[in-house]
């Protein structure tokens, strides 16, 4: 059989264009902002995972430019190399600081970030306990290690302890790993109980905060900010393509254990370094973060409001409790269906499906922004008002 069988087999995806309720791939002809231009219409953006608004800012702007000026366009070649920029170094300099932490590490994405952590760390004879609703970069990420993985039940503390009491005698080191916040249902790992087991059993505890830096704890250092507990977490995993309006990823840890990841992570020795635009507006970013707690209050504030919103008309939020909202629709079709009049009046959101989600349980995936204006988010609730009775989810 021909190896490009089943691409031609793929007809989906045309059959939703052709339809007409294709959701993906939308080419935003704007900046990336609370308003975005699709198709020469004005949307409200209610999708994105700009918490703090930086993208547009004219500082982090200005400081991207000064750095292309200084030091060009890219860096061709990884950090081990010839990729690594006194930017590069004052960078994570400086996110070591703000998270309180010995020493970090940067990687050009996100997504690398976790592949190159856990593969590296996690050596063969080694097992990994891993959240069933971990975010695709950590399920890679442990597919590519050489250890055993090992699934528990998402953010159920007791099905995590039945795993790790069950393979007791088993395997040299362990790591338990999520994510701080979830990216889809907008929840946060029960951390406290998390650390409770991680020192029963002897394990180290890896969370990825992509959602969670500059959205938890009052200065933005994530889920241990949160709750109290920075030092129990031994590797704390961030992205840039989030509060920091940027590209990019970076981990924090004890020196060693960044000094042995720096020498042995292949995402990081064979992939090109963060270009110089992306490091410094990413240090500008830091910048705000670290002189504006306001901007994350104005989060909180947007984001509460929307909750309250949602529930006052009587959508299902499921366990959310951030400014990532998804309302519950129903079934695939059902989902497209909403997706598109809400795309039609003005509001861009995301759909999730299956497998993202178990059948039937499609949702909106809705976020927000410090910057969202009040006018915004009012029009945002007026819509899926209207919407939600059509549909039948609310009264
Ligand atoms: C929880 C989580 N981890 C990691 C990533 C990957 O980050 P990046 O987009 O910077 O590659 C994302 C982004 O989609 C994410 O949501």
């Amino acid at each position: 059989m021909d190896l490009f069988e089943k691409c031609r087999n793929f007809t989906r995806a045309q059959q939703a264009r052709t339809e007409g309720w294709y959701p993906y791939f939308k080419a935003i002809e704007s900046g990336a902002d609370s308003e975005v231009v699709i198709d020469g219409r004005k949307l409200i953006m209610v999708g994105s995972n700009n918490y703090l608004g930086l993208t547009q800012d004219p500082r982090v702007k200005e400081a991207a430019i000064k750095a292309i000026e200084s030091f060009g366009s890219g860096c061709t070649g990884s950090r081990f190399l010839n990729g690594t920029l006194a930017l590069h170094e004052e960078l994570e300099h400086r996110l070591a600081k703000f998270m309180k932490r010995e020493a970090a590490l940067c990687f050009s994405t996100g997504f690398q970030t976790n592949l190159g952590t856990i593969a590296t760390v996690v050596g063969k004879d080694d097992l990994i306990f891993t959240d069933r609703a971990n975010h695709a970069s950590i399920v890679d990420g442990c597919r590519l290690s050489f250890g055993r993985t090992i699934k528990f039940k998402h953010n159920d503390l007791n099905d995590l302890e039945r795993l790790l009491k069950r393979n007791a005698d088993s395997g040299d080191g362990r790591l338990i790993v999520a994510d701080g916040v979830f990216s889809m249902e907008g929840d946060i790992i029960d951390l406290p109980n998390l650390v409770k087991l991680a020192e029963k059993y002897s394990a180290r505890i890896m969370l990825d905060d992509a959602h969670s830096i500059g959205v938890l704890g009052k200065r933005g250092r994530g889920t241990g900010e949160h709750f109290d507990l920075e030092n129990k977490i031994d590797v704390v995993m961030g992205t840039f393509s989030k509060s920091f309006a940027s590209i990019g990823g970076f981990i924090v840890a004890d020196a060693f254990v960044i000094d042995y990841i720096k020498h042995h992570s292949r995402s990081l020795i064979f992939s090109a370094s963060m270009p110089p635009a992306a490091t410094a507006s990413v240090i500008a970013a830091l910048d705000i973060i670290e002189q504006e707690p306001q901007r994350i209050e104005g989060l909180w504030k947007n984001a509460h409001k929307m909750k309250a919103g949602f529930a006052a008309l009587g959508f299902d939020t499921g366990k959310s409790a951030t400014p990532i909202i998804p309302i519950l629709v129903g079934d695939d079709m059902k989902t497209f269906a909403f997706w598109k009049l809400l795309f039609d009046n003005g509001i861009f959101a995301n759909p999730v499906i299956t497998p993202a989600v178990p059948p039937g349980h499609g949702r909106i995936r809705t976020s927000y922004m410090a910057t969202h204006t009040d006018a915004e988010l009012e029009h945002v609730l007026q819509v899926f008002a209207r919407l939600g009775r059509e549909f039948g989810l609310i009264p």
